[in-house]
């Protein structure tokens, strides 16, 4: 076996393979917040994600919000959200997670110590590591909640078939 998120195992082991094509067998239905696509706020919530400022597009790119791709071994990012917990063996820089269905799946971060999105944002991210968000309103913060809380609001595969991004099936 390789190094996690270093070269691809496939055709390592016929069981694990099986695990991953299953794992990717799942598709995404649109976020419920989204359902008659993005709401102003949201909208607002998206050109802030977008935005120089920041910088969240810089680590969470593409059509799943996230510069991590098979094969590819320098998605790990240190953002500040490391220092928690000593026994840690990872260390301190993490692989960029997605960001679709984030609506449904608080608490976040990898140790699960943001309640909320806005948590994420503000209690947890007081040295701008992860992204810039100091500068942010509390109705700034709120509409990039809004914002990651209605992904997926169109659906990534088609977007991600056209950007050349293939899944390890079978
Ligand atoms: C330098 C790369 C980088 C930038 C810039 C960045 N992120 Fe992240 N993001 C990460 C990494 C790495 C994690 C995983 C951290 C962890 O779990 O401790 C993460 C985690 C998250 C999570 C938690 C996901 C979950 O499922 O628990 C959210 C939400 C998020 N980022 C949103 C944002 C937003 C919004 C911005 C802009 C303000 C942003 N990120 C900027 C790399 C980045």
């Amino acid at each position: 076996m390789n190094k996690p998120l270093g070269a691809t195992n496939k055709g390592l082991s016929a069981s694990l393979d099986a695990l991953a094509a299953y794992t990717n067998s799942h598709t995404f239905t649109l976020s419920p917040y989204a359902k008659n696509g993005l709401s102003p706020a949201a909208k607002r919530g998206r050109k802030l994600f977008a935005s120089k400022q920041t910088k969240c597009a810089e680590c969470h790119s593409g059509p799943f919000f996230t510069d991590s791709q098979s094969g590819k071994t320098s998605a790990r990012h240190d953002v500040g959200t490391g220092n928690a917990d000593k026994s840690e063996t990872m260390g301190l820089s993490y692989d960029t997670p997605m960001l679709l269905g984030l609506y449904r799946s608080a608490p976040y971060l990898h140790h699960g110590t943001a309640a909320t999105l806005q948590d994420v944002l503000t209690t947890q991210n007081k040295g701008d590591k992860h992204g810039t968000t100091s500068h942010l309103s509390p109705a700034e913060v709120n509409d990039l909640a809004e914002f990651l809380k209605s992904l997926p609001y169109e659906l990534p595969e088609p977007l991600a078939a056209d950007a050349g991004i293939i899944k390890v099936a079978n």
